[in-house]
Formats: C-alpha cells, structure tokens, sequence
C-alpha cells in the first residue's frame, strides 16, 4: 500500500527548528486523520445510498454524518487552541505554515456550516435534490481534507515533534475525548481502528481512555459491526480490534 501521507511536487515543509524529538504528534495525527479522510470518502456515497423519501435511512445516516462533522471541527479546535498557538510561540520560522493551516480550518468550518442546513432537510424529507446538494458539498469538504489533512501532517508536524512535550501533544488529543461524550467516542472507536493499518490499531487504542477501551470489548465492537452493516449492506465489515 502506498502511504498517502507524502509531499507533492512544489510542496515544502515548515523549517525544522533546531533539537531532537520531543513527541510523537505525527504518528498520532496520520491515525486520526486517516478515520477522516476515510469517513468523508465514503460521506457523498452514503448520502446517494439513501433512496428519495427514505427517511427512516436519512435519519440514520444524517446522523452517523453529524457525527463525523462534529469529530471533525473538535479535532481541528484542540489543533487551534493547543498546537498551533504554540508552534508559532517557539517556531517563529513556521509562521506561513500555522497562517495557511489555520485558513484551511477556516474554509473546512465554512463547508460544515453549509452542510447543516442541507442535512437537517434531508434528514427530515429525504428530498433527492436536497440530497444531491449535500452529497456535492461533501465531496468538496473531502477534496479540501485530501488536502489539508495530508499537509498538515507531511509539512508541519515534523516541527511540532520538535517543539511540543509528550505531555502538551497529549493535551491535544485529550481535547478531543474530553469534549465528545464518551457514549460517542466508544461508538465510533471501531471505525476510527479499522481506517488504520493493523500495526498500528493497538497504539491507537491504547491512548483511549481506560473506561472506554473496556467498554469497546464489551459493546464498541459490537455497536461498530452493527453500524458498519447498517450503512454499507453487503461489504465486507473492515478487522478493527
Ligand atoms: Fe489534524
């Protein structure tokens, strides 16, 4: 498999400042945006699954979908409140990097803005243009994603191994698990495991809450199976753990 984490010709990465290694912030961020760049691949195809005025099937699947747009946005708050800040505090070289990340979270918060509307409709109606404006809006949020998410991690979190502690990076992640709910996040933990290669499964897993990573054997996995069948009837269900 080719990895899809690598720069484009004309690309460049923010400067490396200076000193070794401090955290692990690319491995963590390449795992979870994987979960994304998967979840927004199959968003457009989920929303055309659903025939016009189904919406027993748009209300299940609108809401699998507000799930990822809300995983999203708290993922790129926790970057806004405690990476970005940060790396333009100690690597004031990375300045051009932090600007154009934190405009590609802008123009992501704008495509979700526009995708409520459209999704609270169709959840209500099943309407097929309603739908067909949505599936349209969220193939272009996983165009920007292909992107960004692919930057973010090939151009600049190489200086923020660099600059934030092991600790500070976990105040990251630990963001975004403290403000989802943890019914939510042990949900779609099944998910977010099986969008990432299998050697790397456990060390995902293993930097979940405890209650959650207990909870996962006892009713994660299942409600991941459940769910996985639900919306993509037929295939293959993906190996989590
Ligand atoms: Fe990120």
């Amino acid at each position: 498999m080719t990895d899809f984490f690598v720069m484009k010709p004309g690309e460049t990465a923010a400067p490396l400042p200076p000193g070794p290694v401090l955290c692990a912030g690319s491995a963590d961020m390449r795992r979870i945006h994987r979960f994304f760049l998967w979840a927004y691949e199959e968003a457009p195809g989920l929303v055309r699954s659903v025939k016009p005025g189904d919406t027993a099937r748009s209300a299940e699947v609108g809401d699998v979908l507000s799930n990822f747009d809300k995983g999203l946005l708290v993922h790129h708050e926790g970057e806004d409140l405690l990476m970005y800040p940060t790396l333009a505090e100690r690597a004031p070289a990375c300045a051009l990097h932090v600007e154009q990340m934190l405009q590609q979270h802008r123009q992501v918060a704008e495509l979700v803005d526009a995708l409520e509307p459209l999704r609270t409709r169709w959840i209500e109606t099943a309407d097929a243009g309603v739908g067909g404006e949505l599936a349209h809006t969220y193939e272009d949020l996983s165009t920007v994603l292909q992107t960004h998410l692919r930057r973010e991690v090939t151009e600049v979190m190489p200086a923020v191994d660099r600059v934030l502690t092991e600790a500070e990076l976990t105040k990251v992640g630990q963001h975004g698990i403290d403000t989802l709910d943890r019914k939510l996040l042990l949900s779609y933990l099944g998910m977010i495991l099986a969008a990432n290669p299998e050697g790397e499964r456990k060390e995902l897993f293993v930097q979940m809450p405890l209650p959650v990573r207990i909870l996962y054997r006892v009713v994660g996995r299942r409600m991941y199976r459940r769910r996985y069948a639900d919306l993509f009837p037929g295939r293959p269900i993906p190996a989590a753990l």
